[in-house]
């Protein structure tokens, strides 16, 4: 039988007398009949949801105390521990390899024939594991994805459920997990390792590998049609036990040179009409992450909007993206001289000393005794270069 998912949550619900979770899935069954053109079936449906009464629905929610309207929060800081969304597909542009996008694309094709696959014992759980490096797309796949399952999106933020006390968190867990039970949704667990690397944490140990087999516990009793999506930064301090219990896995890598043309191309839109310029950003951000790559391209266009120009400063842009990469790499600036000399030995070709003396509005001569101390390692001393700097003679 074709969407014995939906019906066995339908099923659910009537027998546990929750009206909500039995509401939810019939109207998730009447969407993917219209989906499928069974047109008549799902007005069936909807006319029979809207004929229910609301109130008992929400008495019931209110009396579990996991009601839609009322999201779950920590028992001790009444912070939410969930966010609801409903990301559409058309606010999301992601950019991803070939052979990720087919992973991507073997996942939501899984989560949409569960049924069809389960009946022949061929489904796997709809769970995945998104890890990487920050600011390389994680949570905007996992929007994606909700998006492209139609499905509200139901993230949890980690940090807020791992209570200071611990011995919450474990029933913070469960409250979560109830809730993502009682309704279609992609249940999200951003940061993850701050739930799931709790075990050999300096902590309380014994507390938190209570907290870890409480998860453990919650996702193996999750029905395995829910769809359940965990992101982490720091995929190695998961337990293995934990990485197990996730049928897919995806690597988000630092964008290679065409995802960076086309997230450059993305964000700065026809603010650089240069295709060459173009090219030379992508290689000069070799190694930046995407997020890297959006706050550069988002501060020159504010820049050029906030001059009245209708295309951006490509050299500002350079210089911009020089200082992020720095920054990204630990690199401290705090002087012009430290920028300058900076810029110079990482990109030379695109600041040449004339680029500098334009773009610090100074002589070419400054510039290159400037990065000539860089070359000379700095020998001169700071009071030397502070000196100078007050000498600077500005060009007007
Ligand atoms: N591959 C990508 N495709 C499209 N946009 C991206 C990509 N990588 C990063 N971005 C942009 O960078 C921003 C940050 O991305 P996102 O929050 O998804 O990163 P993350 O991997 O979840 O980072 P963190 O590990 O810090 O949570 C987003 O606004 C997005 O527009
Ligand atoms: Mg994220």
């Amino acid at each position: 039988m074709e969407h014995i998912s939906e019906v066995l949550k339908i099923l659910d619900g009537a027998l546990k007398s929750n009206a909500s979770l039995a509401m939810s899935y019939a109207g998730l069954l009447a969407d993917k009949l219209h989906d499928q053109g069974d047109r008549a079936q799902a007005r069936m449906i909807r006319e029979r949801l809207a004929r229910a009464p609301a109130a008992v629905a929400s008495a019931q929610d209110a009396e579990r105390g996991v009601s839609f309207s009322s999201l779950p929060v920590d028992g001790e800081s009444r912070l939410h521990t969930v966010d609801v969304s409903q990301p559409r597909s058309e606010d999301i542009h992601l950019v991803l390899p070939n052979a990720l996008e087919r992973r991507v694309e073997d996942f939501l094709s899984g989560v949409r024939h569960y049924d069809q696959l389960a009946r022949v014992g061929a489904a796997l759980p709809n769970r995945m594991l998104v890890y990487g490096p920050p600011g390389t797309g994680k949570t905007q796949l996992v929007r994606w994805l909700a998006a492209q399952l139609n499905l509200p999106l139901l993230t949890v933020r980690c940090d807020t459920l791992v209570s200071s006390l611990l011995g919450q968190t474990s029933r913070n867990l469960r409250r979560v997990f109830d809730y993502a039970e009682h309704r279609p949704c992609v249940l999200f667990l951003d940061e993850f390792d701050a739930l799931a690397g709790a075990r050999g944490n300096e902590r309380d140990v014994g507390e938190l590998q209570r907290v870890v087999i409480a998860l453990l516990q919650n996702m193996d009793a999750l029905s395995a049609s829910t769809v359940l999506v965990a992101a982490t930064n720091h995929e190695r301090l998961l337990d293995a036990a934990v990485w197990r219990r996730f049928s897919f896995n995806l690597p988000m890598p630092l964008p290679a040179d065409d995802a960076r043309r086309a997230l450059w191309g993305r964000f700065l839109g026809t603010m650089v009409s240069d295709p060459q310029a173009i090219e030379e950003l992508v290689a000069a951000s070799l190694g930046a992450s995407g997020a890297l790559i959006e706050q550069v391209s988002l501060d020159g266009k504010r820049d050029a909007v906030l001059k009245h120009a209708g295309l951006i400063d490509v050299p500002g842009l350079f210089r911009r993206l020089g200082i992020s990469m720095a920054l990204a790499k630990g690199v401290a600036l705090s002087t012009e001289e430290e920028e300058m000399q900076w810029l110079r030995q990482w990109q030379p070709q695109v600041f040449t000393l004339r680029a500098l003396a334009h773009l610090y509005d100074t002589s070419t001569r400054q510039i290159t005794n400037i990065t000539k101390e860089k070359a000379d390692g700095n020998s001169e001393g700071s009071d030397a270069a502070s000196r100078r700097k007050s000498n600077r003679t500005r060009r007007k």
